[in-house]
């Protein structure tokens, strides 16, 4: 009986593998698997075996039905291949396969993500402004008065005599004020425009601004904040430095450096041989910016920062030259 078996499984599995129809198979399969099929057959059989034999040889059997079940199956399948190789005109599946290119974030779009992402640990929540912005939200609210420099017709797209482009992020300020009491704690990421270009500016670049405004909110605090930021986004031993400035919203105001990341301070072309690379403005919230909003000055105080994006992302991949962002050169967009 067990030879009986082996002889069914070399057959059957030898046909099954060598069809080449559909209609083949169902042939294999009636020859040993149907009613009167060789292999049903046996299993018919068994009931005559001695009481010994009949459970070794029923288990063969019924193990034996399921390979060759599983082999014309499989055969059937392959045989659907050869099928669509052979009858779909013009398809030659030896070709390679087209590479699909997977898109990224631009690296600006992920160094802002970046720079959000680390603000939004420290508490702050992300605001919006428009990007045609009024002549009052961008300069005067900030405490910019008509005949400022800042507003030079060389710098600013003016679109008529009230309405532009922004300049900067800091009108955002102003509507976020506008909108909420203090406590408040925001940043505001966004694209800028200024008539401007050469190997460090572009006409339209990006900025990422910060307010945050409470009672007793201190110089010092502003210091923390930036300096955590500072060295979260590059070492977490990057020396910091405030050096003073001026900014018409901000008093006092100041400017802050990183040490080098190029050459660690030691002085190179990046950093004209100082050492240090200005990375930030900020300052405490001029009071004229408060009386615009209607805050109480004297109850509240707040710090503000504002940074540029592409500078941040230059340093952090070395890149000389800032037009290379907007190139759209795929093969220096692909690095990141
Ligand atoms: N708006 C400034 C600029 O575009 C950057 C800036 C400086 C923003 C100081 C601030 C600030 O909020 O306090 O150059």
């Amino acid at each position: 009986m067990q030879e009986r078996l082996e002889e069914i499984r070399t057959q059957a599995l030898e046909s099954a593998e060598s069809a080449s129809s559909e209609e083949d198979l169902e042939n294999i399969r009636v020859r040993v698997l149907g009613r009167k099929g060789e292999l049903t057959m046996v299993l018919k059989a068994i009931g005559k075996l001695s009481a010994e034999e009949r459970p070794k040889i029923g288990q063969l059997a019924n193990k034996l039905k399921k390979e060759i079940e599983t082999s014309i199956n499989a055969r059937k399948e392959a045989l659907k291949d050869v099928h669509v190789r052979t009858f779909i005109p013009g398809l030659d599946p030896t070709l390679p396969g087209r590479q699909r290119r997977l898109g990224r974030l631009h690296p600006i779009t992920q160094v802002m993500d970046e720079i959000c992402s680390v603000f939004e640990r420290m508490g702050f929540t992300v605001a919006q402004g428009p990007e045609v912005e009024l002549d009052f939200y961008n300069f005067e609210a900030l405490n910019i008065p008509p005949d400022h420099p800042a507003r030079d017709m060389q710098d600013t797209f003016y679109i008529d005599d009230k309405v532009l482009l922004r300049t900067h992020t800091s009108p955002i300020q102003i509507r976020a004020m506008e909108r909420h009491r203090p406590p408040m704690r925001v940043i505001a990421p966004g694209k800028v425009y200024r008539c401007d270009s050469d190997i460090t500016h572009t006409p339209m670049f990006h900025q990422v601004e910060g307010l945050m405004v409470d009672r007793d909110v201190s110089f010092a605090g502003l210091k923390g904040v930036l300096t955590a930021f500072v060295q979260q986004i590059f070492d977490p031993d990057t020396l910091v430095r405030f050096r003073p400035s001026f900014f018409p919203f901000t008093e006092p105001s100041a400017e802050i450096d990183i040490q080098c990341v190029i050459c660690r301070g030691k002085g190179c072309r990046i950093c004209s041989q100082t050492g240090w690379l200005e990375v930030l403005g900020a300052g405490m919230v001029h009071p004229a910016v408060f009386r615009h909003v209607g805050y109480d000055t004297e109850e509240f105080s707040g710090f503000a920062f504002g940074l540029g994006v592409e500078r941040i992302a230059m340093l952090r991949f070395g890149i000389d030259d800032i037009r290379l962002f907007y190139d759209n050169d795929l093969c220096f967009l692909h690095q990141f």
